[in-house]
C-alpha cells in the first residue's frame, strides 16, 4: 500500500465537515436521499431508468444477464454512441448550442455547436469507411488535444470501429504495442501538438511505430496549424498516409449511424497492470453510456447552462467518459485545452476559467499540489466566481490539498466531488452526490446509487480496513481483457468468488464513509498515471548495461508517487552519473517521459528470498526512508544493509 498506516489512522479522525449549502442544495439534480435505498432494493430497476434516458433504436428485452464474471446489460437493446452524443441534440434548441470550446497552448480557439459536431462527424465517419473501415475494424487514436480526437472517436463509435486511444506521451515502442495488439488498422495522428511552448511530434513517432506493425493500412494526419507547418516537413508514405482536410474536403456530410447491439465494443483502452504487458481494457457500448451518462449528470450536477472543464486528456480513461461521452450524451458544453497549466504562465488554468466562465472543475490531486505550490496568487488574479463545483480524480487527495482546493478555488461555496473509479470501471463508482453528501477532505465517502462496495480480507470477510472490493455487477464494467481472458479472470475476479477485485486498499469510517488508500499491488500512481513496476523493468533490463533492476514507488510531494529504480548493473560497467541519466532517458524512450525515473540507485545486489524472489517491501521501506521490515526470509540479510547505506549515501533526492 502507498501511504502509511499512522498517517492514515490521523486521516480517519479528520472531523471537518461540508454540507451543501441551502442554495445548492435546492436546485440539486439529484435532492432526494432516498435515492440510495430506492438504487439498492432494486438496482436492475434503478439504471433501467437511466438508460431510458437515453436513445435507444430497440429496447432492451432483459436488464442484465450475470454470468460471473462476465455481464451483458441492456440485452438485445440497440443503439448508436454517436447518435446518443450528436444527433439527439439537433431536434431542438441544442442544435445551435456549444458542444466543445476548445483552446490550444498557443491560444488560438475553435468553438463546435452540435450542429457542427455532427457535421464534422459524420463527415469523418465517411472518411473511415472511405478508407475500408468496416464495422468491428479497430482503429488507433494518436492526437494532441485538439477537437479532431473527439471528432475522430466519436466518427469510430457511428461507424462501430472500436477505437483505441493512445495517450500522445506515449514512445513509438508503446504505441506499437498497443496498435500490435489490437491488430488496429488506421492510425490517426497529427503533425504535431503544443506542449509547454515545444512541439511533439507525433507523426514521426507515429512512423516509427507503425514500421513495427504490419496491420496499419492507412495513417490519417490531422494538420494542427498554428505555426505547425507540417506540410512539407512531414514525410508522407505514398498510398498510405493520408492529410485529415484533404479528405474531409470531399466528404459527404451525411452518415446513417451504424445499429449497434448493447454489447457490441465501444473501445479498448490500453492500462498497466502487473505484468511488463499493457492490458487493453475492453468497453462495450449500452451499459457504459448509461453509466457514463448518469454519473455525469448526478454527480457534476449538470445543468444546461454549465460550462464544463475536465482537465484530463483523452489519452485516458477520464477523457473518455468525462470529456467525451458522459458529457456529450447530456448535452452538455465541453471546454476542452490543449496544453499545460503553467504555459505560458501559472495562471494559465484560471485564465481560461474566467475568459470561458467556466462551472465545473474537474481534475488531478497531483495538479491540485503544483497549484499549490505555485501560490494563492496565481488563482487570486482571475475571477473565479462562475466555478460552482470542484470534482477530482486520480488518486487519494490529502486533507491539505482539498482543503486548498475548497478555500481557494472553490471560494469555500462549491461542493467537491472526490470520485473514485477506474479504466477498468469505466464510470464513477464511489463518490459524493453534490446536493445530498456531506464531505469531509480526503474521503470519496459513498458508493453511487447503484453500485455495491465494500471492503474485504483476504479471505472474503466484512472488515473495516482492508481490500476495496465491488461486489455486484455495474453497467459500465470492463468487459474483458482484450485477447486475454485468462488474464481478465486472473487479475480482476480470482481473489473472492464473484467479487471485483480493483487493486486499492480501502478504509471505513465511522459514518460508513470509504477511504481509498492507494494501490495494494505493484501498480504506481504517478501525477495520476497508472505505470507498472514491471513495465518499467523491463525497460531498464532493455538496456545493454543492466542485469537486473526493481523499480518501487516513493512518496512524492507533488506527483503522489515517483519512481525508484534499484539498478545492478552487468560486470565491468560502472554506476557513475551519466550511466544514471542513460538509463532514466533509456526508459522514457522505451515507454514515455511519465515513465521516467526520478532516481536510479546501483547496487552490487537486490534483496531476494532464498527462492530468489526480488522483496519490493523492503526496497520500498529503503526508499521510503522508513525502518527496514523483517528480513529474515533474505538470502544475505547484509544486502539490506549495504543498500540502505548507499542509498542514504546519494542523497534522499
Ligand atoms: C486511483 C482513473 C483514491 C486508484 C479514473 C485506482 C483514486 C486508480 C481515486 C485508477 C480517488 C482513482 N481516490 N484513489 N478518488 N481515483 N484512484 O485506471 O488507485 O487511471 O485504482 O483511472 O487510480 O486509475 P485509472
Amino acid at each position: 500500500m502507498s501511504g502509511d498506516a499512522g498517517a492514515f489512522d490521523a486521516l480517519l479522525s479528520e472531523e471537518r465537515r461540508f454540507s451543501p449549502s441551502e442554495e445548492f442544495r435546492a436546485h440539486a439534480v439529484v435532492a432526494d436521499p432516498g435515492v440510495y435505498e430506492t438504487a439498492a432494493a432494486d438496482r436492475e430497476g434503478y439504471w433501467e431508468r437511466w438508460a431510458r434516458e437515453l436513445d435507444w433504436f430497440q429496447a432492451w428485452d432483459r436488464v442484465l444477464e450475470w454470468d460471473p464474471p462476465y455481464a451483458k446489460w441492456f440485452v438485445g437493446g440497440k443503439l448508436n454512441v454517436a447518435h446518443n452524443c450528436l444527433d439527439r441534440h439537433l431536434d431542438g434548441p441544442r442544435r445551435n448550442k456549444a458542444a466543445l470550446v476548445w483552446e490550444g497552448e498557443p491560444g488560438d480557439v475553435r468553438t463546435y455547436t452540435y450542429w457542427d459536431l455532427h457535421r464534422e462527424v459524420s463527415k469523418f465517419s465517411n472518411v473511415l469507411r472511405g478508407l475500408g473501415v468496416e464495422k468491428g475494424d479497430r482503429v488507433a487514436i494518436y492526437l494532441p488535444m485538439i477537437p479532431e480526437a473527439a471528432i475522430a472517436m466519436l466518427a469510430c463509435a457511428r461507424i462501430g470501429a472500436p477505437h483505441s486511444v493512445v495517450f500522445g506521451g506515449f514512445s513509438p515502442e508503446s504505441l506499437a504495442d498497443r496498435i500490435n495488439d489490437a491488430r488496429a488498422k488506421v492510425v490517426i495522428t497529427a503533425d504535431g501538438g503544443y506542449r509547454r511552448g515545444g512541439i511533439v511530434h507525433l507523426k514521426a513517432n507515429a512512423d516509427e511505430a507503425v514500421r513495427l506493425c504490419d496491420c496499419v493500412e492507412h495513417v490519417v494526419v490531422v494538420a494542427r496549424g498554428a505555426g505547425i507547418t507540417g506540410q512539407g516537413q512531414v514525410r508522407m508514405e505514398e498510398g498510405r498516409d493520408v492529410w485529415y482536410h484533404d479528405l474531409m474536403e470531399s466528404a459527404s456530410a451525411v452518415c446513417e449511424p451504424e445499429v449497434m447491439d448493447s454489447e457490441d465494443l465501444l473501445y479498448i483502452l490500453y492500462t498497466s497492470g502487473t505484468t511488463g504487458k499493457p492490458k487493453g481494457v475492453v468497453h462495450t457500448t449500452g451499459g457504459y453510456l448509461t453509466q457514463v451518462y448518469a454519473t455525469t449528470k448526478a454527480v457534476f450536477d449538470l445543468k444546461e447552462d454549465d460550462m464544463y472543464w475536465c482537465t484530463a486528456d483523452v489519452g485516458w480513461v477520464t477523457g473518455h467518459s468525462y470529456i467525451v461521452y458522459g458529457p456529450l450524451a447530456n448535452g452538455a458544453t465541453v471546454l476542452m485545452y490543449e496544453g499545460a497549466p503553467d504555459w505560458p504562465d501559472r495562471g494559465r488554468f484560471w485564465e481560461i476559467c474566467q475568459k470561458y466562465g467556466v462551472t465545473i472543475f474537474y481534475t488531478a490531486p497531483t495538479a491540485i499540489r503544483a497549484f499549490m505550490r505555485w501560490g494563492e496568487d496565481w488563482p487570486g488574479r482571475y475571477d473565479l466566481s462562475r466555478i460552482r463545483l470542484l470534482g477530482t480524480v486520480g488518486e487519494p487527495i490529502n486533507p491539505e490539498a482539498w482543503m486548498w482546493y475548497h478555500r481557494v478555488i472553490g471560494g469555500e461555496r462549491c461542493p467537491i466531488v472526490d470520485t473514485w473509479w477506474q479504466t477498468e470501471t469505466g464510470a464513477i463508482m464511489i463518490t459524493p452526490l453534490p446536493g445530498l453528501t456531506d464531505t469531509k477532505p480526503g474521503t470519496a465517502t459513498r458508493p453511487f446509487p447503484g453500485i455495491e462496495a465494500t471492503i474485504l480480507d483476504d479471505v472474503g470477510g466484512e472488515t473495516t480496513a482492508g481490500y476495496l472490493a465491488i461486489t455486484a455487477p455495474w453497467p459500465s464494467m470492463l468487459r474483458g481483457i482484450y485477447g486475454d481472458d485468462e488474464r481478465y479472470r486472473a487479475t480482476y475476479w480470482s481473489k473472492w468468488d464473484g467479487v471485483y477485485f480493483p487493486g486499492d486498499g480501502a478504509k471505513r469510517d465511522g459514518d460508513d464513509y470509504l477511504w481509498i488508500l492507494g494501490r495494494v499491488d505493484d501498480v504506481l500512481n504517478v501525477a495520476g498515471h497508472r505505470i507498472g513496476t514491471m513495465e518499467v523493468e523491463s525497460a531498464l533490463v532493455d538496456h545493454q548495461s543492466v542485469a537486473e533492476s526493481a523499480v518501487v514507488g516513493k512518496t512524492h510531494d507533488i506527483k503522489g508517487q515517483s519512481i525508484a529504480a534499484f539498478v545492478t548493473l552487468k560486470e565491468g560497467v560502472e554506476g557513475t552519473a551519466e550511466m544514471e541519466a542513460t538509463l532514466k532517458q533509456h526508459v522514457a524512450d522505451k515507454i514515455g517521459a511519465i515513465a521516467r525515473p526520478e532516481m536510479v540507485v546501483f547496487t552490487a545486489d537486490l534483496p531476494k528470498t532464498r527462492s530468489g524472489k526480488i522483496m519490493r517491501r523492503l526496497l520500498r521501506d529503503i526508499a521510503e526512508g522508513r525502518a527496514v521490515g523483517d528480513t529474515t526470509t533474505l538470502a544475505d540479510p547484509a544486502v539490506v544493509q549495504r543498500l540502505k547505506e548507499k542509498y542514504e549515501e546519494e542523497g534522499d533526492a
